[in-house]
């Protein structure tokens, strides 16, 4: 260990780190940890990720990860490999992040992360600190140390941290360089004084705890982020009905500092790799204790009531879907990333399909994951394609440029001057002026 100046703001000490699983929360980690100056190595088990990212190509898109991983590995502070036994006798911490995907009942498979765990206990040669930042039940740290600690072969110290990850996908580099809050759950205070020096030059809170707290912490996190979009969304219903505006009720609530202004975006529901897992997870977890999360239950189910009531929307607005051209304008779960997983889009779009409408679809980012997920699309180079000649506009992402676009121009190229938005990214007040028919979510339409 020894201590660095960095980019004039940061003294970092060199920590060997090594990182299990490379995929978002593995890359993020591994990319800003070797930025902080540690000497990094990285290994999966995907031969053919591995070769790609040493060839500097990412098989993710996230802002500013792609330079930061060039120049680590440039500066030689990172390093990637397939070799989970050198990996595992590189550093003094060991981050698993391998996936922790939903089983088909919505519980955690585990067979992944209690692999690295036979993995490192067989090969393990010196002290080590083993930290999960995958998103896990709680009491996976206690497996996970039962697991390494029944079948060590060499007779080593080690201790178990659980360091939840809270990055979100478009912004996984900035969150994880400037997060919210680090949080540390370990019994071992050697183990909380290693981690802490790892994070010193982050100059975030640090919130330590039991390993138990901070494994609950990252769940009930994503538990209530979701339960804020299912909140809102809720009120949008009550808005539609009563002629009230759920933009203006979400900014008078939002004032108020015990809410907040953030997730109080009304939409078409929370899509992605985390809140639908993490909060079928929780639900299952509870019910592992004898708890019922009615709570939790509620949001998941009006989450997906909030697409179907979109698709209704779409269909009653066009009266019969059938040969219907209609124009998509995002598939991503949410801008500024091209993951398709759990994306409202999914079901919206397979839905119309059903009935007999054409689909014509552009994304800025998603298009190549979009040909992998959908059948029969004609995928269009910009938003003005997609609207050629189409019956209604659909916005399910709500990407940037679809705020920018020549609302003339789409008028004449549509058949109808029909926008659906998922999103709320257009005032009424300009549709009106433009001479839309455009429909939105919590909001009156505009005729
Ligand atoms: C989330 C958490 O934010 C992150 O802390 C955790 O580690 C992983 O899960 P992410 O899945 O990348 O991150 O997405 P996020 O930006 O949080 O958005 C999740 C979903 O909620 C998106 O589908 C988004 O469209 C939706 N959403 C978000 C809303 O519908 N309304 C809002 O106001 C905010």
């Amino acid at each position: 260990i020894g201590v660095i100046f960095l980019n004039d703001v940061l003294f970092a000490y060199i920590m060997k780190i090594s990182v299990i699983g490379v995929g978002y929360v593995g890359l993020a980690t591994a990319a800003v940890l070797a930025e902080l100056g540690n000497d990094v190595i990285a290994a999966d088990i995907d031969k053919k990720k591995i070769d790609s990212l040493n060839s500097g190509i990412m098989p993710i898109f996230e802002p500013g990860l792609k330079e930061l991983v060039a120049r680590n590995i440039r500066e030689k502070r990172l390093r990637f490999t397939h070799d989970n036994k050198e990996v595992i006798r590189h550093g003094e911490i060991i981050f698993i992040c391998v996936g922790t995907p939903p089983k088909e009942n919505w519980e955690t498979e585990l067979k992944y992360v209690k692999n690295v765990a036979m993995e490192i206990a067989h090969n393990m040669d010196s002290y080590k600190v083993i930290v999960h930042k995958s998103t896990v039940p709680v009491e996976t740290g206690d497996n996970v140390r039962k697991v390494i600690h029944d079948n060590i072969k060499k007779s080593v110290d080690f201790d178990v941290v659980s360091n939840p990850e809270f990055l979100r996908e478009g912004s996984a580099i900035k969150d994880t360089l400037e997060p919210d809050r680090i949080v540390i759950g370990s019994g071992s205070q050697k183990a909380i004084g290693i981690m802490k020096k790892l994070y010193e030059p982050l100059k975030a809170p640090l919130i330590v705890t039991d390993m138990r707290s901070a494994e609950i912490i990252k769940h009930a996190s994503n538990a209530f982020l979701a339960t804020k979009i299912s909140f809102i969304n809720s009120v949008a219903r009550i808005c539609e009905m009563s002629g009230a505006d759920v933009e203006k009720i979400a900014e008078g609530m939002g004032h108020d500092r015990r809410i907040g202004k953030e997730f109080l975006n009304a939409g078409i529901g929370y899509g992605g790799s985390c809140f639908p897992k993490d909060s079928q997870a929780f639900i299952k977890i509870a019910e592992s204790y004898g708890y019922d999360y009615k709570l939790l239950k509620a949001t998941n189910e009006i989450n997906e009531e909030q697409k179907e009531h979109f698709f209704k929307k779409i269909k009653d607005a066009l009266n019969n879907l059938n040969g219907k051209q209609i124009g998509i304008l995002g598939m991503s779960f949410k801008p500024n990333t091209d993951d398709l997983r759990f994306a409202p889009s999914i079901y919206i779009i397979n839905e119309l399909q059903k009935e007999g409408a054409k689909i014509k679809a552009y994304d800025p980012e998603a298009m190549e994951k979009a040909k992998q997920v959908f059948n029969s699309i004609e995928y269009c180079k910009d938003p003005y394609e997609a609207s050629k000649d189409a019956d209604a506009l659909i916005i399910l992402t709500e990407w940037n440029e679809f705020r920018e676009l020549d609302m003339e121009k789409i008028k004449k190229l549509m058949k109808r001057s029909l926008i659906i938005d998922g999103r709320n990214i257009y005032s009424p007040e300009n549709m009106k002026k433009s001479g839309f028919h455009y429909i939105s979510i919590g909001r009156q339409d505009v005729v």
